[in-house]
Parts: structure tokens; sequence; C-alpha cells
């Protein structure tokens, strides 16, 4: 049994839609015949049960302690993929010795997936810096306003030290329009090639699109409330590139 890719979702900035991202990836994913696990590595925030209105009896933390298989932590959902929560209200969880992240990694690289699409936390902590550096192919979140290209810009310098062989993509949400996605990619592409010394490839465009923050509020994944709207079609994209390149690799 081959192991399962590790995606993970990134950013410097807070908010700019990594977890609605982790779940449309992930159906998205599924939908294309893959098996998925969606793993909340938000260790302090967790937000994936909320996103989709789980309930959550055993969470991550359960696993990593052994009292729990992560077949038994995972929830099964309808859409066809499953989900590893990164709590069950417990809460504490920030402080993840790095022990316990090299555990965490080595188990979501045992799972019996073919993807395994990991939520991380915002910000340049030792947690989500290690989980990132740990992922096959990290996908960095990013907008146009300004604070978030240097939070993504200072993520994509870190990962250069910590993993210089990394597949890191960027991806541009709450885009406009592919234009303004692109513009936002290159000037993230020429920081990296200036200071780097390598730029950084584009995963994907996702446009501003209404219904993203609606099948939030009804805590339904966005593929499955809305198909077939701006932000769908440009997260089926995003994973068809995904597949395209493991395919090639
Ligand atoms: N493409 C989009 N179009 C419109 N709204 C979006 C889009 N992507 C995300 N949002 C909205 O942005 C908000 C933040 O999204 P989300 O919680 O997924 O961000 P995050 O990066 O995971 O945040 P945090 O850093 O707090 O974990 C949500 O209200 C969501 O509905
Ligand atoms: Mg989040």
């Amino acid at each position: 049994m081959s192991m399962p890719r590790l995606i993970g979702i990134a950013s410097g900035k807070g908010g700019v839609g990594k977890t609605a991202l982790a779940i449309g990836l992930t159906q998205a994913l599924a939908q294309a015949g893959r098996r998925v696990l969606l793993a909340d590595g938000d260790l302090g925030l967790a937000n994936v049960d909320v996103q989709l209105g789980l309930t959550v009896r055993h969470d991550l933390m359960a696993v990593l302690a052994g009292d729990v298989t992560l077949r038994e932590a995972a929830i099964a959902r309808p859409e066809g993929f499953e989900v590893l929560p990164g709590r069950s209200g417990s809460g504490g969880l920030a402080a993840l010795d790095p022990a316990w992240i090299t555990r965490f990694l080595a188990l979501l690289r045992r799972s019996p997936h073919d993807d395994v699409v990991l939520d991380i936390g915002a910000g340049l902590d030792p947690v989500p810096r290690r989980l990132s550096a740990g992922c096959d192919t990290l996908l960095v979140v990013a907008t146009d306003e300004p604070t978030s290209l240097t939070d993504a810009y200072a993520v994509l310098k870190l990962l250069a030290r910590d993993a210089p062989r990394a597949d890191a993509r960027v991806v541009v949400n709450l885009a406009t329009d592919a234009a303004q996605g692109a513009r936002t990619h290159a000037a993230l592409d020429r920081a990296c090639r200036g200071f780097l010394g390598r730029g950084v490839a584009l995963g994907g465009v996702v446009r501003r699109d209404a219904r993203m923050r609606d099948a939030i509020r009804h805590q339904l994944p966005l593929l499955t409330r809305h198909p077939g709207c701006n932000a769908a079609r440009d997260i089926e994209a995003l994973a068809a590139g995904l597949v395209a390149s493991r395919a090639a690799a």
C-alpha cells in the first residue's frame, strides 16, 4: 500500500479561507475518485468541525494519546470523505511539543487514504511551521491584501529554510478574477525569486463568492450546497491540478 500524499494548507495571516478551501478541496478530490482524509491541524482553534457541523466524539489528541485509533476517531461524511477532528472541546492543543508533531505526521502517513488534506493554523509559530515542513505539498493561501502577502512570503521563507525541496504552491483566495489572482501570485513569485533564489508555483485562484459564506452558514460543504458556483469551479480546478501533478510525479 502506498503512502498518502500529505497536502497542507497554510497561511501567514489568519482568516484568508484556509479551512473553507481545505473542506472544498477535500470534497473535490473525493469527487475525483480519491480516498481523502481531511485532518484538522489547526491545533489551537480547530474549526473544520464547526464549518461542517460535526459532533466530535474523539479528537486528534485522543488518537495521539493512544486512547482510540485514527479509524475510530475519523468521521465518515456522506460526501465520500473522512474527517479527523482537531478537538472535542478540551482545548489546550496549541502547545504540542515537537515529538507529538512528529507522531501526528507519522500517523497521517500511515492512514489508508490517497490524499490527506491538512488544515494548518495561521502564523509562523513552531507548530504550524513544523506541520508545514512535514507536508509533501504545501498550499500557501494568500489574498491581495498587503498584510496577507507579506505574511505568505514569511511562510515561504521559513519553508525554504526548513524544507528546501518542498513542493510549495500559492493559492490566491478571495480574488476578483483570474487576472487579479495571477498578479497576486506574480508579486509573491517575484519576492521569492529575488530573496530566496527560487520562485513559487501557482496552485490556483479561487474567486470571492458569497455562496462560500452561505455554505459555511449552513454547515454544508460548498460543492454540495452550491455545485457549479464560481468558487466551487475554482476549487475543482485546484484539485484537478493536484491530481495531475501527482500522476506526473
Ligand atoms: N472564496 C471565498 N469567497 C467568499 N468568502 C470566503 C471565501 N473563502 C473564504 N471565505 C470566507 O472567509 C471567512 C474565513 O474563512 P476561513 O475560516 O476558512 O479562514 P481561515 O483561514 O481558516 O481562518 P483561520 O485563520 O481563523 O483559521 C469565512 O467567513 C468564509 O466564508
Ligand atoms: Mg481555519
